[in-house]
């Protein structure tokens, strides 16, 4: 029998990497831990509850970008590197202090910027090899040859063992796959019962025929789906909130996560959230096999235009 509470094991890609079935995102952890040994005792539940994959990013920090690799990397200092599978990602450069040369936010898929990045990612967390780094959102200035090679670089130098994308359309994985010798092993994008692009513009079609599995970002929408007030916000979630009874969910949030991993594409959903009961919810959802009618009764509420 499967046991509910213990989160299972999936390759993302044919060469790897293997990640938890559910993994934990620190994008919002300076709010909800006020020191590292807090976060080192949420590191400690998530590991007993089987959840050993962390996403993260340099971007990420509150109240200004680039502090949370930092933080992270210090409870994970506490608890253990080797208990855990690190993703982090590159690209993006936000205004902050810690980044006073950006006047603008854009994006940098330069090889300078590839190298800078990784080196920056490493010291901060604290580690000496990055098991997922992904190219966090998409650089439209990106010269293809010249971004492959510098993931190849840091692959071949042994900084990162595997290499993915984020926020990628199928055109632009088919760009960067042409040139680089690397396997892309994930494309991390957001998708929810509040957010379905990816089943319709190709994205889970692509990850299919390549063999990757993606990577699921909000998929509680960032919490709006569960504290939202505008009306289609407030039917979506009734008609979860129903639907988690009939599973013994605790809720729609974690109808929302079954949702989220009953397409066949295989996500793993990223979990933001800091509270140890909606964790554990989670992983509960994700081992729970949605019916195909209630999976296709939240489609239809959600999203008319797919004209069911
Ligand atoms: N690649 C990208 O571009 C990208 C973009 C965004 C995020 N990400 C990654 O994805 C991860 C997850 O994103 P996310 O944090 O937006 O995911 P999420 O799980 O959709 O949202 C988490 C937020 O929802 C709240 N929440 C969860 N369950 C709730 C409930 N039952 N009732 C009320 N509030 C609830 C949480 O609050 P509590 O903490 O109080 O539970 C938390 O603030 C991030 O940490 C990051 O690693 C990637």
């Amino acid at each position: 029998m499967t046991d509910l509470s213990t989160a299972t094991r999936v390759k993302m890609h044919e060469s790897g990497p293997e990640f938890s079935s559910v993994i934990w995102g620190s994008m919002r952890c300076e709010e909800q831990f006020s020191s590292v040994s807090e976060l080192a005792d949420h590191l400690r539940f998530l590991l007993d509850h089987g959840v050993t994959t962390l996403d993260t990013a340099p971007a990420y920090g509150i109240p200004h970008p680039y502090t949370v690799e930092e933080f992270l990397g210090k409870a994970i200092a506490e608890v253990g590197r080797d208990k855990f599978e690190i993703v982090t990602k590159l690209g993006i450069q936000r205004i902050s202090p810690h980044r006073e040369v950006n006047r603008v936010r854009h994006f940098d898929f330069s090889a300078k910027e590839i190298a800078r990045s990784t080196d920056r990612s490493l010291e901060k967390l604290g580690i000496d090899q990055i098991d997922l780094i992904l190219l966090h959102r998409p650089d439209y200035l990106m010269i293809p040859e010249e971004t492959a090679g510098a993931l190849d670089k840091i692959v071949a130098e042994g900084k990162v063992r595997h290499v993915g994308v984020s926020n990628f359309s199928p055109s632009r994985i088919a760009l960067l796959k042409s040139k680089l010798k690397a396997p892309i092993t994930t494309n991390q994008v957001e998708f929810s019962p509040l957010f379905l692009d990816p089943i319709s513009n190709g994205t889970f079609d692509t990850a299919l025929m390549e063999g990757h599995r993606p990577m699921i970002w909000s998929p509680v929408g960032g919490g709006r789906l569960l504290t939202s007030e505008e009306e289609h916000v407030t039917t979506i979630r009734e008609k979860l909130a129903e639907i988690a009874r009939t599973y013994d969910l605790d809720g729609p949030a974690e109808a929302a996560m079954s949702f989220v991993v009953r397409h066949p594409v295989g996500g793993v959903p990223i979990v933001g959230s800091g509270k140890r009961e909606r964790v554990a919810g989670a992983i509960k959802a994700v081992n729970t096999d949605m019916d195909i009618q209630d999976w296709y009764d939240i489609i239809t509420l959600t999203s008319p235009m797919l004209n069911l």
